[in-house]
Protein backbone atom coordinates (compact mmCIF):
# COMPACT_ATOMS: atom_id res chain seq x y z
CA UNK A 1 0.00 0.00 0.00
CA UNK A 2 1.22 3.61 -1.04
CA UNK A 3 2.02 5.49 2.37
CA UNK A 4 -0.57 8.15 3.00
CA UNK A 5 2.08 10.36 4.26
CA UNK A 6 3.83 10.31 0.41
CA UNK A 7 0.17 11.31 -1.03
CA UNK A 8 0.04 14.08 1.30
CA UNK A 9 2.86 15.31 0.57
CA UNK A 10 1.85 15.13 -3.33
CA UNK A 11 -1.24 16.65 -2.30
CA UNK A 12 0.73 19.77 -0.50
CA UNK A 13 2.73 20.27 -3.20
CA UNK A 14 0.22 20.80 -5.85
CA UNK A 15 -2.46 22.51 -4.18
CA UNK A 16 -0.49 24.26 -1.45
CA UNK A 17 -2.91 23.16 1.52
CA UNK A 18 -3.30 19.96 3.42
CA UNK A 19 -6.35 17.26 2.24
CA UNK A 20 -9.41 17.30 4.30
CA UNK A 21 -9.56 13.19 3.79
CA UNK A 22 -8.07 10.47 2.66
CA UNK A 23 -9.80 7.31 0.90
CA UNK A 24 -8.93 3.81 -0.06
CA UNK A 25 -10.56 1.39 -2.30
CA UNK A 26 -8.91 -2.22 -2.78
CA UNK A 27 -8.53 -4.79 -5.80
CA UNK A 28 -9.57 -7.90 -5.22
CA UNK A 29 -8.89 -11.52 -6.16
CA UNK A 30 -11.58 -13.74 -6.39
CA UNK A 31 -11.24 -17.11 -4.65
CA UNK A 32 -14.07 -19.24 -6.26
CA UNK A 33 -17.43 -18.07 -7.97
CA UNK A 34 -15.99 -17.53 -11.40
CA UNK A 35 -18.44 -16.14 -14.05
CA UNK A 36 -21.96 -16.84 -12.09
CA UNK A 37 -21.97 -13.45 -10.87
CA UNK A 38 -23.66 -12.38 -14.17
CA UNK A 39 -25.74 -15.81 -13.75
CA UNK A 40 -27.14 -14.23 -10.30
CA UNK A 41 -25.33 -16.96 -8.53
CA UNK A 42 -22.86 -16.92 -6.04
CA UNK A 43 -18.70 -15.05 -5.64
CA UNK A 44 -16.11 -15.88 -3.15
CA UNK A 45 -13.71 -12.56 -3.45
CA UNK A 46 -11.46 -10.95 -0.98
CA UNK A 47 -10.16 -7.62 -1.53
CA UNK A 48 -6.43 -7.57 -1.37
CA UNK A 49 -3.70 -5.05 -0.26
CA UNK A 50 -3.47 -3.31 -3.38
CA UNK A 51 -5.88 0.06 -3.90
CA UNK A 52 -6.94 3.40 -4.77
CA UNK A 53 -5.92 5.86 -2.62
CA UNK A 54 -7.63 9.59 -3.10
CA UNK A 55 -5.87 12.61 -0.79
CA UNK A 56 -9.15 15.29 -1.16
CA UNK A 57 -10.50 18.53 -0.18
CA UNK A 58 -13.68 19.89 -0.84
CA UNK A 59 -14.28 23.25 -3.18
CA UNK A 60 -16.99 25.55 -2.95
CA UNK A 61 -17.72 24.56 -6.55
CA UNK A 62 -18.76 22.02 -8.53
CA UNK A 63 -15.26 21.45 -10.04
CA UNK A 64 -13.50 18.13 -9.87
CA UNK A 65 -9.71 18.68 -9.88
CA UNK A 66 -7.89 15.54 -9.73
CA UNK A 67 -4.47 14.24 -10.43
CA UNK A 68 -3.31 11.05 -10.95
CA UNK A 69 0.24 10.41 -9.87
CA UNK A 70 0.20 6.77 -11.90
CA UNK A 71 -0.05 8.88 -15.33
CA UNK A 72 1.38 12.22 -14.70
CA UNK A 73 -2.34 13.69 -15.92
CA UNK A 74 -5.14 15.62 -14.32
CA UNK A 75 -8.68 15.35 -14.72
CA UNK A 76 -10.49 18.60 -14.78
CA UNK A 77 -14.48 18.72 -14.97
CA UNK A 78 -17.57 20.34 -14.29
CA UNK A 79 -20.08 18.18 -12.28
CA UNK A 80 -22.98 19.79 -14.19
CA UNK A 81 -21.39 19.64 -17.70
CA UNK A 82 -20.36 15.66 -17.46
CA UNK A 83 -19.19 14.58 -20.84
CA UNK A 84 -17.36 11.33 -22.49
CA UNK A 85 -14.02 12.20 -22.64
CA UNK A 86 -10.42 10.09 -23.79
CA UNK A 87 -8.95 10.16 -20.31
CA UNK A 88 -9.63 6.61 -19.17
CA UNK A 89 -8.96 6.72 -16.00
CA UNK A 90 -10.90 10.06 -15.62
CA UNK A 91 -14.22 8.85 -17.10
CA UNK A 92 -14.22 6.44 -14.11
CA UNK A 93 -14.79 8.96 -11.83
CA UNK A 94 -17.11 11.05 -14.05
CA UNK A 95 -19.39 8.09 -14.58
CA UNK A 96 -19.62 7.70 -11.00
CA UNK A 97 -20.60 11.26 -10.45
CA UNK A 98 -23.35 10.49 -13.03
CA UNK A 99 -24.27 7.71 -11.44
CA UNK A 100 -24.50 9.56 -7.92
CA UNK A 101 -26.32 12.10 -9.61
CA UNK A 102 -28.39 9.97 -11.48
CA UNK A 103 -29.58 8.44 -7.66
CA UNK A 104 -30.57 12.40 -6.73
CA UNK A 105 -27.37 12.92 -4.66
CA UNK A 106 -26.71 16.73 -4.74
CA UNK A 107 -22.23 16.17 -4.92
CA UNK A 108 -19.87 18.99 -4.32
CA UNK A 109 -16.65 19.55 -6.34
CA UNK A 110 -13.33 18.44 -5.22
CA UNK A 111 -9.58 18.70 -5.69
CA UNK A 112 -7.16 15.58 -5.09
CA UNK A 113 -4.49 13.39 -6.05
CA UNK A 114 -5.33 9.60 -7.10
CA UNK A 115 -3.04 7.06 -6.83
CA UNK A 116 -3.09 3.56 -7.11
CA UNK A 117 -0.57 0.28 -6.67
CA UNK A 118 -2.96 -2.39 -8.80
CA UNK A 119 -1.38 -4.28 -11.43
CA UNK A 120 -3.49 -2.54 -14.35
CA UNK A 121 -5.38 -5.38 -16.68
CA UNK A 122 -4.08 -8.15 -14.71
CA UNK A 123 -7.97 -8.75 -13.36
CA UNK A 124 -7.34 -7.44 -10.53
CA UNK A 125 -10.26 -4.96 -10.93
CA UNK A 126 -8.19 -1.71 -10.57
CA UNK A 127 -11.31 0.13 -12.31
CA UNK A 128 -13.80 -1.04 -9.84
CA UNK A 129 -11.05 0.61 -7.39
CA UNK A 130 -10.89 3.29 -8.96
CA UNK A 131 -15.09 3.70 -8.64
CA UNK A 132 -15.22 3.02 -5.09
CA UNK A 133 -12.81 5.50 -4.27
CA UNK A 134 -14.11 8.24 -6.51
CA UNK A 135 -17.57 6.65 -4.59
CA UNK A 136 -16.15 7.17 -1.09
CA UNK A 137 -14.49 10.93 -1.54
CA UNK A 138 -18.01 12.29 -3.30
CA UNK A 139 -19.76 10.41 -0.12
CA UNK A 140 -16.62 12.26 2.00
CA UNK A 141 -17.20 15.76 0.11
CA UNK A 142 -21.05 15.68 0.25
CA UNK A 143 -21.89 13.95 3.09
CA UNK A 144 -23.65 10.74 1.60
CA UNK A 145 -24.71 7.63 3.19
CA UNK A 146 -22.31 5.03 3.22
CA UNK A 147 -24.43 2.03 1.84
CA UNK A 148 -21.89 -0.45 0.53
CA UNK A 149 -24.03 -2.50 -1.81
CA UNK A 150 -26.16 0.78 -2.89
CA UNK A 151 -23.11 1.66 -3.71
CA UNK A 152 -21.40 -0.77 -5.32
CA UNK A 153 -24.27 -0.65 -7.74
CA UNK A 154 -24.07 2.71 -8.72
CA UNK A 155 -20.39 2.00 -9.35
CA UNK A 156 -21.65 -1.04 -11.82
CA UNK A 157 -23.97 1.08 -13.24
CA UNK A 158 -20.95 3.51 -14.07
CA UNK A 159 -19.18 1.05 -15.78
CA UNK A 160 -21.62 -0.91 -17.78
CA UNK A 161 -23.20 2.59 -19.01
CA UNK A 162 -21.07 5.28 -18.55
CA UNK A 163 -17.65 3.77 -19.58
CA UNK A 164 -19.65 1.05 -21.77
CA UNK A 165 -17.74 -2.50 -20.20
CA UNK A 166 -20.37 -5.03 -19.15
CA UNK A 167 -19.37 -6.97 -15.68
CA UNK A 168 -21.00 -8.63 -12.83
CA UNK A 169 -21.33 -6.93 -9.80
CA UNK A 170 -18.68 -8.72 -7.80
CA UNK A 171 -15.62 -6.57 -8.32
CA UNK A 172 -17.17 -3.45 -6.96
CA UNK A 173 -19.34 -5.35 -4.26
CA UNK A 174 -16.04 -6.71 -3.00
CA UNK A 175 -14.02 -3.27 -3.17
CA UNK A 176 -16.97 -2.08 -1.38
CA UNK A 177 -18.36 -4.64 1.14
CA UNK A 178 -15.20 -7.32 2.07
CA UNK A 179 -13.52 -7.44 5.55
CA UNK A 180 -10.00 -7.33 6.66
CA UNK A 181 -9.17 -11.51 6.96
CA UNK A 182 -12.47 -12.56 5.39
CA UNK A 183 -13.38 -13.70 2.28
CA UNK A 184 -17.16 -12.01 0.66
CA UNK A 185 -20.05 -14.56 0.43
CA UNK A 186 -22.08 -12.77 -2.06
CA UNK A 187 -25.55 -13.86 -3.15
CA UNK A 188 -25.25 -11.97 -6.71
CA UNK A 189 -29.38 -11.70 -7.09
CA UNK A 190 -29.84 -10.19 -3.82
CA UNK A 191 -26.58 -8.51 -2.80
CA UNK A 192 -26.80 -10.29 0.33
CA UNK A 193 -23.56 -11.24 1.57
CA UNK A 194 -21.40 -12.34 4.47
CA UNK A 195 -18.11 -12.56 5.58
CA UNK A 196 -16.22 -15.94 6.04
CA UNK A 197 -12.63 -16.01 7.91
CA UNK A 198 -10.02 -17.61 5.46
CA UNK A 199 -8.65 -20.84 6.69
CA UNK A 200 -5.83 -20.84 9.73
CA UNK A 201 -2.37 -20.91 8.20
CA UNK A 202 -2.98 -20.33 4.87
CA UNK A 203 -1.92 -17.43 2.69
CA UNK A 204 -3.94 -16.33 -0.40
CA UNK A 205 -0.84 -15.64 -3.68
CA UNK A 206 -1.54 -13.92 -6.64
CA UNK A 207 0.26 -15.43 -9.59
CA UNK A 208 0.34 -12.78 -12.67
CA UNK A 209 1.15 -14.67 -15.67
CA UNK A 210 2.33 -11.46 -17.36
CA UNK A 211 -0.50 -11.84 -20.32
CA UNK A 212 -2.92 -9.80 -21.02
CA UNK A 213 -6.72 -10.69 -22.50
CA UNK A 214 -6.60 -9.53 -25.82
CA UNK A 215 -10.71 -9.28 -27.56
CA UNK A 216 -11.90 -10.11 -23.92
CA UNK A 217 -14.47 -8.10 -24.14
CA UNK A 218 -15.98 -10.02 -27.13
CA UNK A 219 -15.39 -12.96 -25.44
CA UNK A 220 -16.92 -12.20 -21.96
CA UNK A 221 -20.16 -10.74 -23.80
CA UNK A 222 -20.22 -14.32 -26.02
CA UNK A 223 -20.16 -16.27 -22.80
CA UNK A 224 -22.87 -13.83 -21.29
CA UNK A 225 -25.00 -14.54 -24.44
CA UNK A 226 -24.27 -18.52 -23.81
CA UNK A 227 -25.43 -18.67 -20.55
CA UNK A 228 -28.57 -16.36 -21.25
CA UNK A 229 -29.83 -18.89 -23.81
CA UNK A 230 -28.74 -21.71 -21.68
CA UNK A 231 -30.88 -20.70 -19.23
CA UNK A 232 -33.85 -19.45 -21.71
CA UNK A 233 -33.40 -23.16 -22.80
CA UNK A 234 -33.42 -24.55 -19.44
CA UNK A 235 -36.69 -22.65 -18.46
CA UNK A 236 -35.19 -20.66 -15.47
CA UNK A 237 -34.75 -16.69 -14.97
CA UNK A 238 -31.16 -17.09 -14.53
CA UNK A 239 -28.53 -19.90 -14.71
CA UNK A 240 -28.35 -19.67 -10.49
CA UNK A 241 -31.75 -21.41 -10.83
CA UNK A 242 -30.79 -24.39 -12.42
CA UNK A 243 -29.67 -27.51 -10.49
CA UNK A 244 -27.88 -30.54 -12.42
CA UNK A 245 -31.07 -32.53 -12.57
CA UNK A 246 -32.71 -29.64 -14.88
CA UNK A 247 -29.40 -29.70 -16.77
CA UNK A 248 -29.61 -33.60 -17.38
CA UNK A 249 -33.32 -33.63 -17.89
CA UNK A 250 -32.94 -30.95 -20.56
CA UNK A 251 -29.35 -32.14 -22.16
CA UNK A 252 -31.26 -33.09 -25.25
CA UNK A 253 -32.07 -29.75 -25.87
CA UNK A 254 -29.07 -28.02 -25.54
CA UNK A 255 -26.43 -27.86 -28.03
CA UNK A 256 -23.19 -29.37 -26.88
CA UNK A 257 -21.51 -25.61 -25.90
CA UNK A 258 -24.82 -24.50 -24.73
CA UNK A 259 -24.50 -27.92 -22.11
CA UNK A 260 -21.23 -27.21 -21.10
CA UNK A 261 -21.44 -23.46 -20.45
CA UNK A 262 -24.44 -24.23 -17.74
CA UNK A 263 -22.72 -26.99 -16.42
CA UNK A 264 -19.75 -24.56 -15.52
CA UNK A 265 -21.99 -22.11 -14.04
CA UNK A 266 -24.21 -24.84 -12.26
CA UNK A 267 -20.99 -26.72 -10.91
CA UNK A 268 -19.44 -23.74 -10.11
CA UNK A 269 -22.55 -22.16 -7.98
CA UNK A 270 -22.34 -25.64 -5.76
CA UNK A 271 -18.62 -25.36 -5.30
CA UNK A 272 -19.23 -21.92 -3.92
CA UNK A 273 -21.69 -22.69 -1.32
CA UNK A 274 -19.34 -25.97 -0.79
CA UNK A 275 -16.17 -23.82 -0.30
CA UNK A 276 -18.32 -21.95 2.64
CA UNK A 277 -18.76 -24.78 4.65
CA UNK A 278 -15.15 -25.94 4.01
CA UNK A 279 -13.85 -22.40 5.45
CA UNK A 280 -16.53 -22.59 7.96
CA UNK A 281 -14.98 -26.05 9.40
CA UNK A 282 -11.42 -24.14 8.36
CA UNK A 283 -10.87 -27.19 5.97
CA UNK A 284 -8.21 -25.77 4.08
CA UNK A 285 -8.03 -29.51 2.09
CA UNK A 286 -11.06 -29.17 0.68
CA UNK A 287 -10.95 -25.21 -0.12
CA UNK A 288 -7.58 -26.02 -2.16
CA UNK A 289 -9.68 -29.25 -4.17
CA UNK A 290 -12.38 -27.00 -5.20
CA UNK A 291 -9.63 -24.46 -6.56
CA UNK A 292 -8.49 -27.39 -8.61
CA UNK A 293 -12.08 -28.37 -10.01
CA UNK A 294 -12.75 -24.98 -10.47
CA UNK A 295 -9.77 -24.57 -12.80
CA UNK A 296 -10.79 -27.95 -14.60
CA UNK A 297 -14.33 -26.48 -15.32
CA UNK A 298 -13.05 -23.05 -16.22
CA UNK A 299 -10.69 -24.55 -18.77
CA UNK A 300 -12.84 -27.35 -20.73
CA UNK A 301 -16.65 -26.43 -20.39
CA UNK A 302 -16.60 -22.27 -20.02
CA UNK A 303 -13.06 -22.11 -22.24
CA UNK A 304 -11.87 -18.76 -20.69
CA UNK A 305 -8.20 -20.36 -19.48
CA UNK A 306 -5.54 -19.64 -21.25
CA UNK A 307 -1.67 -21.99 -22.09
CA UNK A 308 -0.12 -19.27 -19.73
CA UNK A 309 -2.61 -20.08 -16.87
CA UNK A 310 -2.56 -23.30 -17.46
CA UNK A 311 0.99 -23.66 -17.08
CA UNK A 312 1.09 -21.46 -14.38
CA UNK A 313 -2.06 -23.26 -12.62
CA UNK A 314 -0.08 -26.37 -13.54
CA UNK A 315 3.62 -25.16 -11.54
CA UNK A 316 1.73 -24.35 -8.22
CA UNK A 317 -0.13 -27.39 -7.74
CA UNK A 318 3.12 -28.99 -8.59
CA UNK A 319 4.42 -27.09 -5.15
CA UNK A 320 4.55 -29.20 -1.97
CA UNK A 321 2.69 -25.83 -0.06
CA UNK A 322 0.36 -25.27 -2.13
CA UNK A 323 -3.62 -26.70 -1.38
CA UNK A 324 -5.18 -25.83 -5.02
CA UNK A 325 -4.84 -23.14 -7.22
CA UNK A 326 -6.77 -21.90 -10.44
CA UNK A 327 -7.72 -18.75 -12.92
CA UNK A 328 -9.05 -15.85 -11.42
CA UNK A 329 -11.48 -13.33 -12.95
CA UNK A 330 -12.59 -13.30 -16.23
CA UNK A 331 -10.04 -15.44 -18.01
CA UNK A 332 -8.14 -15.41 -21.29
CA UNK A 333 -4.95 -14.28 -19.47
CA UNK A 334 -4.10 -12.44 -16.14
CA UNK A 335 -4.04 -13.72 -13.21
CA UNK A 336 -3.93 -17.17 -11.21
CA UNK A 337 -4.80 -17.13 -7.60
CA UNK A 338 -3.48 -20.28 -5.13
CA UNK A 339 -3.83 -21.03 -1.85
CA UNK A 340 -0.99 -22.24 0.10
CA UNK A 341 0.25 -23.06 3.60
CA UNK A 342 1.43 -19.95 5.40
CA UNK A 343 4.68 -21.14 6.35
CA UNK A 344 5.24 -21.99 2.50
CA UNK A 345 4.14 -18.53 0.89
CA UNK A 346 7.10 -16.94 0.25
CA UNK A 347 9.07 -20.06 -1.22
CA UNK A 348 6.07 -20.85 -3.31
CA UNK A 349 5.34 -17.91 -4.68
CA UNK A 350 9.78 -17.40 -5.46
CA UNK A 351 9.84 -20.92 -6.95
CA UNK A 352 6.29 -20.78 -9.20
CA UNK A 353 7.64 -17.41 -10.37
CA UNK A 354 11.29 -18.59 -11.25
CA UNK A 355 9.49 -22.24 -13.03
CA UNK A 356 7.02 -20.25 -14.78
CA UNK A 357 9.85 -18.21 -16.37
CA UNK A 358 12.17 -20.69 -17.28
CA UNK A 359 9.25 -22.44 -18.95
CA UNK A 360 7.85 -19.93 -20.87
CA UNK A 361 10.06 -16.87 -20.81
CA UNK A 362 7.68 -14.40 -18.95
CA UNK A 363 8.35 -12.57 -17.02
CA UNK A 364 5.37 -13.45 -14.24
CA UNK A 365 4.72 -12.05 -10.71
CA UNK A 366 3.33 -13.10 -7.78
CA UNK A 367 2.20 -11.18 -4.77
CA UNK A 368 0.75 -12.92 -1.10
CA UNK A 369 -2.41 -10.79 -0.02
CA UNK A 370 -3.68 -9.46 2.55
CA UNK A 371 -7.65 -9.92 2.90
CA UNK A 372 -8.28 -6.19 3.62
CA UNK A 373 -11.35 -4.07 4.44
CA UNK A 374 -13.46 -2.65 1.67
CA UNK A 375 -13.65 0.83 0.59
CA UNK A 376 -13.44 3.44 3.46
CA UNK A 377 -12.03 6.62 4.95
CA UNK A 378 -8.99 6.98 6.18
CA UNK A 379 -7.81 8.69 9.42
CA UNK A 380 -4.20 10.34 9.03
C1 LIG B 1 -14.79 -9.91 -14.62
C2 LIG B 1 -16.09 -9.16 -14.35
C3 LIG B 1 -16.81 -9.76 -13.14
C4 LIG B 1 -16.97 -11.27 -13.29
C5 LIG B 1 -15.64 -11.92 -13.66
C6 LIG B 1 -15.77 -13.40 -13.95
O1 LIG B 1 -13.90 -9.70 -13.56
O2 LIG B 1 -15.82 -7.80 -14.10
O3 LIG B 1 -18.06 -9.13 -12.98
O4 LIG B 1 -17.95 -11.58 -14.23
O5 LIG B 1 -15.05 -11.29 -14.78
O6 LIG B 1 -16.14 -14.09 -12.81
Amino acid sequence: MIPLAFIEKTFQARFHARPTFFVRAPGRVNLIGEHTDYNDGFVLPIAIDRAVTIALRPRSDRRLLVHALDYDQTADFDLDRLERGETAWAEYLKGVAWALQGEGFSLSGWEGVLVGDIPRGAGLSSSAAVELAAARAFAAVSALPWDPPRMARLAQKAENEWVGVRCGIMDQMASAAARAGHALFLDCRSLDYEHIPLPPQTAVVVLDTATRRGLVDSAYNERRRQCEAAARSLGVPALRDAAPADLARCAADLDEVAFRRARHVISENDRVLQAVEAMRRGDALSLGRLLDQSHASLRDDFEVSSPALDQMVALARRHPACLGARMTGAGFGGCAVALVQAKGARRFTDQVIRAYRRSTGLEGQGYICAAVDGASQLSR
